[in-house]
């Protein structure tokens, strides 16, 4: 027996789980529809796909929400995982689910996909024939995308550093690397047998004041790691920054980047494709004000090219949207796409090369460090702050650089701590702010970039 299948059957030991038919799933993926692999639809290439989130404890409510998004003209489907089972606690997420569906309440915030099983899943996934991605959050996804995959879902969100350093406080980041390597190696396996299956990074980290650097070097760090092991399709994503300019920058540098650094490991034969976030940050709690916001974001992935667009809804500020106000998103959001024609083609030499530069110097720092694998270099770099993630709640994260917008918005570096910005990118950045003022006036500042949606 290999490695991978000793490490799957441990895994599937678990009193939660449904015995697995590996047989069964196999000839399941070799002859599944093209229509559930969202790289079919990214080769198409007819139009920025539209996806929301949207996870309900039971299967039904979870069935009504697919049809509303399908009557909204949805092109790929989410399945938002709830809580519980990001953290592997599928004994809560099934008592939460029993009470969810003896109740007309919702004790979870989203799909509790390992107790519902691959069986049942399917069905729905099946019924619907559209690309389902998984939105969740977990460190240790193995089971979880044991499961996705088996169901039918094609497209997998996550990876070691993006799902960890936004989301954790403890959790190992060593093992959170050899978690995922295992998510990639399946990921492969299941590629080989029909269309590639997916994966997607999660570029808006914690959202809150990351510089783009610190973003695009994350997201090509975790589709090398995944390329490495044999992935074919991948997804590198970013969050809307506040500034229309540094998005389109980020655009530009991310794509090129992407490419280069995949066919430095030989990997050229690999599908890049980007995915923009509507505005993840703090949102306005008027309704109105929101639903500009989603429209202006809609704009921005337009001009920055995006293949895939994932939404927000009018009830951001309040908690896990309605059904009826997810899907109207979804609509808005096709429609804004559909009248944005004769876009002008903006290109930003100075700022593109500003930017270049410092991601180069970060890879290269991390490239240069003495570890043997790429995951270890990277961990090593978390480790002694070559890669620190504004507002990351995890212990192992440095939180020395400092980050504040400057006039027109744009996220600048005031402080580097250990990231090795070079000394011309770092005096470039400073210059744009105004850094005469007091500490005090300065961190007053900060507070008001973060909430800058809001008012
Ligand atoms: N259904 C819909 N949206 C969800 N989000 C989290 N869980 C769910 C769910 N079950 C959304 C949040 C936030 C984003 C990160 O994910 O509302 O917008």
């Amino acid at each position: 027996m290999s490695l991978l299948q000793e490490e799957r059957e441990i895994i599937l030991k678990n009193e939660f789980v449904e015995a697995f038919d590996f047989a069964e799933v196999e000839e399941f993926v070799k002859n599944a529809d093209k229509e559930l692999f969202i790289s079919h639809h990214f080769a198409q290439k007819k139009k920025m796909l539209v996806q929301p989130r949207g996870g309900f404890p039971t299967y039904e409510k979870q069935f009504a929400l697919n049809e509303f998004f399908v009557k909204a003209n949805v092109d790929v489907l989410p399945l938002t995982i709830d809580s519980n089972t990001r953290l592997n606690d599928y004994a809560t997420a099934k008592k939460m689910l029993r009470l969810s569906e003896e109740s007309e309440k919702d004790m979870l915030n989203g799909y509790p996909l390992v107790n519902h099983g691959y069986r049942t899943t399917r069905k729905m996934i099946t019924h619907f024939n559209k690309p389902v991605s998984l939105r969740h959050g977990t460190p240790d996804a193995r089971l979880l995308i044991e499961t996705a995959i088996a169901s039918g879902i094609f497209e997998i969100e996550g990876g070691p550093i993006t799902y960890l350093l936004p989301y954790s406080k403890n959790f190992p980041l060593d093992k959170a690397f050899l978690y995922w390597k295992y998510v990639e190696k399946v990921c492969a396996n299941y590629s080989k047998l029909n269309l590639p299956i997916n994966r997607e990074s999660f570029g808006p980290l914690t959202a809150t004041l990351v510089p783009p650097s610190i973003t695009i070097v994350i997201q090509l760090l975790e589709m090398l790691l995944s390329l490495e092991e044999g992935v074919k399709s991948f997804s590198v994503s970013f969050s809307q920054t506040g500034s229309m300019n540094q998005d389109i920058v980020m655009g530009a540098v991310i794509k090129k980047m992407a490419k280069h650094y995949a066919e430095e490991i030989n990997c050229g034969d690999a599908v890049v494709n980007l995915v923009y976030h509507q505005w993840m940050g703090a949102f306005p709690t008027d309704k109105k004000f929101a639903e500009q916001l989603i429209s202006m974001s809609t704009v921005i992935a337009a001009m920055v090219g995006a293949d895939k667009i994932i939404t927000k809804t009018r009830e951001e500020a309040s908690g896990i949207p309605t059904k009826e106000a997810n899907a109207e998103t979804v609509a808005n959001t096709q429609y804004t796409l559909r009248i944005l024609n004769g876009l002008p083609n903006v290109v930003d030499k100075e700022e593109e090369e500003i930017l270049t530069l410092e991601v180069q110097a970060i890879m290269e720092a991390v490239f240069n460090d003495p570890a043997d694998t790429l995951w270890r270099k990277v961990f090593n770099s978390i480790k002694n702050g070559i890669i620190d993630v504004p507002f990351s709640p995890h212990i192992i994260n440095h939180n020395e650089m400092i980050t504040v917008r400057d006039a027109k918005k744009n996220i600048r570096i005031i402080k580097r701590g250990n990231v090795p910005i070079p000394d011309k990118c770092f005096e470039y950045e400073k210059a744009q702010c105004d850094l005469t003022k007091d500490n005090t006036s300065i961190v007053n500042d900060i507070i008001h970039d973060i909430g800058i949606m809001q008012w």
